[in-house]
């Protein structure tokens, strides 16, 4: 199964439910990029303003979170009504605790890795998760050219979790996924795709998401 999750960071913060309601029909998930300006240097929402797009959303919500003490900060997001919480596994002391943690409140538990991390290190994990990010760009900014040495890591992943009896785990690739990147993501094993600027840069943003389901479908 394939999943398209629009990230807003490149939408109009102003007219979020206008910008939403343009991809809601054709998405899956709606992702929700929060950056603290610790973690990442750019801010994007507090935890208030985040909670009221989570909330207000047409789209269950794949909340990215971009903070850093995350065994703390992410805690808030467990009281809301987000279908999926991505924490970094580099801003995280006790990943295993706070996943466990996601979880039991009925969500879905997600680690992300940056670019700079290795695949092994989350590998333990893998019980726990529901689903792994593999950022393809370095997390802050939307608008960035894919890594597409990204790949390796999403081959192996793909392999732990279709050996492993993992087949409810979700694998996404967040960062620069557009109509010319999106089939080699797919080619290496990711079903969940995040993409932002390719979507809201576009005058036509349900058109853009359903070509992007389309290619990434076509991959043999
Ligand atoms: C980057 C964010 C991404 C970003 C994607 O830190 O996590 O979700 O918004 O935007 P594009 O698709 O423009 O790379
Ligand atoms: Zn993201």
């Amino acid at each position: 199964m394939i999943r398209l999750c629009p990230s807003i960071l490149n939408a109009n913060f102003d007219e979020l439910p206008s910008e939403i309601a343009k991809i809601a029909r054709v998405s899956d998930l709606l992702h929700l990029d929060v950056m603290d300006n610790k973690f990442v240097p750019s801010f994007t929402f507090s935890f208030e303003r985040a909670r009221e797009i989570i909330e207000s959303s047409q789209l269950p919500v794949d909340a990215h979170l971009m903070i850093t003490n995350a065994d703390k900060e992410a805690l808030p997001y467990l009281e809301t009504k987000a279908a999926s919480i991505t924490v970094h596994f580099e801003a995280c002391e006790d990943p295993l605790t706070l996943l466990t943690e996601i979880r039991k409140r009925g969500k879905r538990a997600a680690i992300a890795i940056k670019p700079g991390t290795g695949i092994d290190e989350i590998r333990e994990l893998l019980p726990a998760l529901d689903m792994i990010l593999v950022m393809t760009v370095e997390p802050g900014f939307g608008g960035q050219k894919f890594m597409s040495e990204m790949m390796p890591k999403v081959e192996a992943a793909r392999k732990w979790l279709d050996e492993g009896g993992f087949g409810d785990t979700w694998l996404q690739v967040d960062g620069g996924v557009n109509l010319e990147t999106i089939a080699t993501a797919r080619r290496a094993g990711a079903d969940t795709f995040v993409a932002g600027s390719v979507v809201f840069n576009s005058p036509d943003p349900e058109g853009v998401i359903e070509t992007l389901r389309h290619l990434a479908a076509s991959v043999k």
